[in-house]
């Protein structure tokens, strides 16, 4: 059996769990094989591979584009090829689940079988900063759950996420981000505290960012994937209109520290421990089939 996952990541919470699907596939004896999609020089022969996975970071309820248009790209299938899709996003509103019906309907028609659909809840990297606590517990969730949706896709066993009622209609006008991502993308501004180390220029997945005469310069190609203010050392990028909305600097997943206060306490807060209880009943129903093995 071999598998090729095609990602994207702008923050790194979505490579994460491609990582951890990985460990788990080679675990297994499966081979894996990763394409970064914003490299953009895609020569997979699809023909040698049994499963096809897409990963990306849901971005105002849709799949980037960049993903979008990577899977218009793909080759129409001559025989019928599985295919997952894993999708990571800071809240648990099941009003994520559309954002995959563009890029499901694109793969249908190219030949592209859907059995496996997960969604993992990962810290924001916009609107506010979660806490580490959260963070930590969030991916701690999503370590141990992705293990089992790895069987589940290994073994055969269907997992579909629930139909939302005119989702496509929503999500098609949701997708005013990509021209906005566009639009607000040109407007963003290096402040003074910048040490011109062009982290931004040199990580930015659409080459959006240069320097001239040592000011920078913002193109017309930016997805709003937030790699370059996420990860500035600085803290020196305004992102724009957004602003207001921006999260600086990497989640420390690995520490939960009891004295830490989460912020935004009620922020949807039923959706979260819904998802929390699913995912740990999961875990534990996992946990008991393979004792009593
Ligand atoms: C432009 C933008 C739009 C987003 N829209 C949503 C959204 O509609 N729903 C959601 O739950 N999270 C949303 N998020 C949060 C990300 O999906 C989440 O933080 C994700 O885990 C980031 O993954 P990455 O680090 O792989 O980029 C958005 C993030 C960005 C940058």
């Amino acid at each position: 059996m071999k598998v090729l996952i095609c990602y994207f990541s702008g923050t790194g919470n979505t490579k994460k769990i491609v990582d951890k699907y990985c460990e788990e596939f080679s675990n297994k004896n499966i081979d894996v094989d990763v394409y970064k999609i914003e490299k953009g020089d895609f020569n997979y022969n699809l023909d040698e591979y049994d499963m096809l996975g897409i990963a990306y970071p849901i971005h105002a309820f849709n799949a980037p584009s960049l993903i979008v248009n990577f899977v218009k790209n793909l080759p129409k299938q001559k025989n019928r090829k599985k295919l997952f899709i894993l999708k990571t996003s800071g809240e648990p509103l099941a009003l994520n689940n559309i954002s995959s019906y563009k890029i499901k309907k694109i793969l249908k028609k190219k030949n592209f079988v859907l059995t496996n659909e997960y969604h993992y809840i990962m810290p924001y990297n916009i609107i506010f900063r979660h806490s580490d606590n959260m963070a930590y517990k969030m991916w701690n969730t999503a370590k141990q759950v992705a293990p089992i949706d790895c069987e589940e896709i290994l073994k055969n066993k269907e997992s579909k996420l629930g139909y939302i009622f005119m989702g496509s209609f929503l999500a098609w006008l949701f997708r005013i981000e990509f021209w906005g991502g566009r639009f607000n993308g040109k407007k963003y501004k290096v402040s003074d505290k910048c040490i011109k180390c062009q982290r931004c220029i040199n990580f930015c997945p659409t080459h959006n960012i240069k320097i001239n005469d040592g000011k920078f310069e913002f193109g017309d190609k930016c997805i709003m994937c937030m790699r370059c203010s996420f990860f500035c050392p600085t803290n020196a990028i305004k992102i724009g209109l957004f602003n207001s909305w921006k999260v600086n600097g990497p989640y420390n997943f690995n520490n939960y520290d009891e004295k830490e206060e989460q912020g935004h306490k009620k922020y949807c807060k039923k959706s979260y421990e819904k998802y929390f209880k699913k995912c740990n009943k999961k875990i534990e129903c996992y946990k008991k089939e393979n004792e009593i093995k």
